[in-house]
C-alpha cells in the first residue's frame, strides 16, 4: 500500500460519520485486548523483572488486582520515597493470565501539581495543553509520575540501572518524551496503535489514503482542536529509541502523519487455547448457537415465521465508528442481500447483529418483554408436559394404555390459548435492543430508517442492534463476547480505518469465518501470510482500490456466497479457519516482536540483557525469514528423489553419487523426525 493516486477517490457517505464529541462512549478495545494477551507470554519470558505501569482506578483495583508488598527492596525504596513525596503508588499482581505485576499510579492523588507540570511542559517541550480537555490533562499527570518513577527507580538501583521501557498510545507518551527529555538511563520504545490524525481523518469523509502525503498536519490537527494530542503523540514517535506500530498500513500512515518511519512493524498477537480434540470447538458453535437461539426466539415473539435451523448470525462489533468501522456499507450490503435472497426466494434467514456502544439509558421494555413471554412460554410448556407425563405414569402404573383425549384437560387447554394470547404483539419486533439517547440522530439507526430494514415479515435480512457491549450478567442476552462469537456463523468487519482490528482475529482463533479489508492491518497480514484467504473462511474486502459501491456490492457477493453453504461446508470451513490459528499466537508473534525491539534498541544500559537474539541479529533474522521451512524441506526431498531415480536411469554410479545418497537419506530421515517432533509438541514457528 502507498499513497499512490490510483486508488478510487472516496466518495462522500451520506450517512455522517461518528468519532469524538458527545457520541463519545468509554469502553475497553482492541488496545486492553494487546496489553492483557500479551501479558502471559512477557512474564514467562521476563519473569518477575516485567512490571505493568498503569493509573489507578479504585473499581478495577478493587475487582482485578491483588495489592501486594513491593517485590524488591529498589522498588520499596522508589514507591516509598513517591509516596511520601505527595503521590499515591500501589503495588499489586494483576489477575489475569500470567498475573503481572503492576504499579498503578493515582493521577487524581496528584491533580495538585498539573498546572506546574503543565508549564514544565511548555517551558521544555513547548507543548500547551488547555484546560477543558481532561484526558490530555490526565495524560500530563500521567506522563509526568511515569517519568517520576523510571526516574526515582534508576536513582535507587545500586548499579547501573538496566530498564526498558515500552510505552503504548499518545496517552502514555508524554512519559517517555520526560525519560528522553531528563536523559533518564532507559531504553525506550513506542507502539502506536493507531494514529491520532488518521483516525479522526477518516472518520470525517476525507480521501485518506490517496492524500496521506499531502496532508498539512499542524492544520489538521489545529482544525479538529486536536493540537496539543497530535504533539504529544509526534513528540512520543520522535524520542523513541525503538518506534513500532501494528500493521504495514498503519506504519505508512504513521510516516506521513507522525513524520518517523516506524523500525518495525510488530502484528498483535491473542492466547491461542487450544483444545484436546479439534471437534471441541465445534460443539462449542453448536452450545453457544442454541443459546444465541434462544434470544431470537424471546426476541421475535409473535414473528417467529422463519426456520432457526436455517437461520445464519452474522455480526460486526467493536467501538462505535460508523465509517470507520465499515457499518456503513455493512448496512447497505444487507440490503442488497435481503434483495438477492427475496428475489431467489431463499429460505435462509439472516440475522446481523451490531455489538457497537452508544449512550443509552438502558434496555427498552420491548426488548425484555421478549424474553419474559419465551420464559412464559417455556414455564408453561414445561408445566403441561409434567401433568402429561403423570397421567401417562398412572396409566401405565395400572397396566392400561392412556386415552389420548384425556391426556390433556380443559385446564391444560385453557393455560395453552393464554400463553399464546400473550405472544400477539402489536409492532415488528425491536431493531435496538436499548433505548438510545441521540436515537434520531444515531447513524446506525438512520440507515437502518433509510434502507428500510425493519424485521417485518418479508425480510429476510433482520437487524438487531445491541449498543452495549455483551456481559455474561445481562437479563437479555447472557453471554460474554466469546461465547456469542462461538455461536455466531459469520463476523463482518468492513472496515476503512483499522490499524489492526483484533474482532476478525479472534474470529479466526475460535474457528469462525469473517470478513475484514485490505485497509486492515489484520487483512493484510493475512493476504501476506496465506495464499488464497477465502478458501479458509478470511474474506478479504477490496476497500483500497475500489470504490465504496464496488466493495459494497463485492461483500454483498460475499455474503450471498456465505447464504449458500450448506451446513456441512460451513463445518469443513470452520475447520480451515481453525487452522490458522497458529498465525496469530502471541507465542509466535511475541518472541519475533520483542527479538526485533531488541535488535533495534541503540542503548549502552540494555547490552546485559540481550541473548543470543541481540547477540547475532543477522542469523536471527534470516532465521525469521526461512517462513515457509517446512515446505522447502518437502521440495527439496521431491528433487531429490528426481535426482536420485535419474541418476539410477542412466547409471551414472561413482563414489560421489553413493556418498551423496547416503547424505541425502540420512537428511531426509532426520528432517522426518524433526517435523514429527514438531508436530507432536505442536512448537510452530516460522523457523
Ligand atoms: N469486545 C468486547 N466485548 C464486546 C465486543 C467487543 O470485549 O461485546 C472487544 C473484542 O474482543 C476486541 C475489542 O473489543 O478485542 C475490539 O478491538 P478491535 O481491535 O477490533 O477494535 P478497536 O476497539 O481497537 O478499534
Ligand atoms: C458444529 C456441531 C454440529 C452442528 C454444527 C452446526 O459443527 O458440532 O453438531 O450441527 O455445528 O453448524 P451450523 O453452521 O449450521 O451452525
Amino acid at each position: 500500500c502507498s499513497a499512490k493516486p490510483n486508488f478510487p477517490a472516496r466518495q462522500p457517505s451520506s450517512q455522517g460519520h461518528h468519532y469524538g464529541g458527545s457520541h463519545w462512549v468509554h469502553y475497553l478495545g482492541g488496545i486492553y485486548t494487546v496489553i492483557q494477551t500479551k501479558a502471559r507470554l512477557t512474564c514467562e519470558e521476563w519473569g518477575e523483572n516485567y512490571f505493568l505501569v498503569g493509573p489507578y482506578t479504585e473499581s478495577n483495583v478493587r475487582t482485578q488486582v491483588e495489592l501486594i508488598e513491593p517485590t524488591s527492596a529498589v522498588l520499596r525504596r522508589t514507591i516509598d520515597k513517591m509516596n511520601s513525596s505527595g503521590c499515591k503508588v500501589y503495588f499489586g499482581r494483576w489477575l489475569i493470565e500470567g498475573s503481572p505485576y503492576v504499579i498503578l499510579l493515582d493521577v487524581g492523588f496528584t491533580a495538585w501539581s498539573l498546572d506546574r507540570w503543565k508549564s514544565e511542559l511548555w517551558e521544555n517541550c513547548a507543548i500547551g495543553v488547555p484546560w477543558f480537555d481532561r484526558e490530555a490533562n490526565d495524560a500530563v499527570l500521567f506522563g509526568f509520575l511515569t517519568a517520576w518513577l523510571l526516574g526515582e527507580y534508576a536513582a535507587q538501583c545500586d548499579e547501573a540501572p538496566r530498564i526498558l521501557a515500552h510505552f503504548h498510545e499518545w496517552l502514555a507518551g508524554l512519559g517517555l518524551v520526560l525519560c528522553r527529555q531528563r536523559h533518564l538511563p532507559v531504553a525506550t520504545i513506542f507502539t502506536t496503535h493507531a494514529t491520532l490524525l488518521g483516525r479522526y481523518l477518516c472518520a470525517g469523509n476525507v480521501d485518506f489514503y490517496n492524500n496521506l502525503a499531502e496532508f498539512n498536519v499542524d492544520k489538521e490537527a489545529g482544525d479538529r482542536q486536536i493540537y496539543h494530542r497530535y504533539c504529544v503523540e509526534r513528540a512520543a514517535a520522535r524520542c523513541a529509541h525503538v518506534f513500532t506500530t501494528v500493521s504495514k498500513i498503519t506504519a505508512i500512515e504513521a510516516e506521513h502523519l507522525l513524520k518517523r518511519k516506524p523500525d518495525i512493524v510488530t502484528p498483535n498477537g491473542l492466547n491461542v487455547k487450544k483444545f484436546s480434540a479439534m471437534h471441541e470447538f465445534q460443539n462449542l458453535h453448536a452450545t453457544s448457537k442454541a443459546r444465541i437461539q434462544e434470544f431470537i426466539r424471546g426476541h421475535f415473539y409473535g414473528h417467529l415465521d422463519f426456520n432457526l435451523d436455517k437461520t445464519v448470525f452474522l455480526f460486526i462489533a467493536g467501538r462505535y465508528e460508523f465509517s470507520n468501522k465499515g457499518a456503513d456499507i455493512f448496512l447497505e450490503a444487507l440490503a442488497r442481500l435481503n434483495y438477492l435472497l427475496r428475489v431467489n426466494h431463499s429460505e435462509v434467514t439472516v440475522i446481523a447483529f451490531f455489538i457497537m456502544p452508544a449512550r443509552t439509558n438502558n434496555f427498552n421494555v420491548e426488548t425484555l418483554k421478549g424474553q419474559a413471554v419465551r420464559k412464559q412460554l417455556w414455564d408453561t410448556a414445561h408445566t403441561v408436559k409434567e401433568r402429561f407425563g403423570k397421567k401417562l405414569y398412572e396409566s401405565l402404573l395400572v397396566g392400561q394404555l392412556p386415552e389420548v383425549s384425556k391426556l390433556l384437560d380443559k385446564e391444560d387447554f385453557t393455560m395453552m390459548k393464554r400463553a399464546i394470547f400473550a405472544t400477539q404483539r402489536q409492532g415488528l419486533p425491536p431493531v435496538c435492543t436499548h433505548n438510545m439517547l441521540e436515537d434520531s440522530t444515531d447513524p446506525i439507526l438512520s440507515c437502518i430508517r433509510r434502507i428500510g430494514l425493519f424485521n417485518s415479515a418479508q425480510d429476510r435480512v433482520k437487524v438487531i442492534f445491541h449498543p452495549e457491549f455483551l456481559s455474561s450478567t445481562s437479563p437479555l442476552l447472557p453471554m460474554d463476547y466469546e461465547e456469542f462469537v462461538r455461536g455466531c456463523h459469520l463476523g463482518v468487519f468492513p472496515s476503512y480505518y483499522e490499524p489492526w482490528g483484533y474482532t476478525p482475529a479472534e474470529c479466526t482463533v475460535m474457528g469462525i469465518p469473517s470478513v475484514s479489508t485490505n485497509l486492515s492491518g489484520f487483512g493484510c497480514f493475512m493476504e501476506e501470510h496465506i495464499a488464497d484467504p477465502s478458501a479458509y473462511g478470511i474474506y478479504i474486502l477490496d476497500r483500497r482500490y475500489r470504490g465504496v459501491d464496488e466493495s459494497c456490492n463485492q461483500l454483498t457477493t460475499f455474503l450471498f456466497q456465505f447464504c449458500q453453504q450448506s451446513r456441512r461446508q460451513r463445518i469443513i470451513q470452520r475447520n480451515r479457519t481453525e487452522r490458522l490459528s497458529d498465525l496469530l499466537d502471541w507465542r509466535y508473534l511475541g518472541r519475533v516482536s520483542l527479538s526485533l525491539c531488541l535488535t533495534h534498541t541503540p542503548h549502552e544500559h540494555l547490552s546485559d540483557l540481550l541473548d543470543w537474539r541481540y547477540q547475532c541479529p543477522t542469523l536471527h533474522t534470516a532465521l525469521n525469514s526461512f517462513r515457509n521451512t517446512e515446505r522447502i524441506y518437502w521440495s527439496l526431498y521431491t528433487v531429490g528423489i528426481f535426482i536420485l531415480v535419474f541418476i539410477y536411469c542412466w547409471n551414472i554410479y561413482t563414489d560421489l553419487y553413493i556418498l551423496l545418497e547416503y547424505l541425502y537419506w540420512s537428511l531426509c530421515t532426520g528432517g522426518i523426525f524433526i517435523l514429527v517432533f514438531i508436530y507432536c509438541w505442536n512448537i510452530y514457528t516460522d523457523l
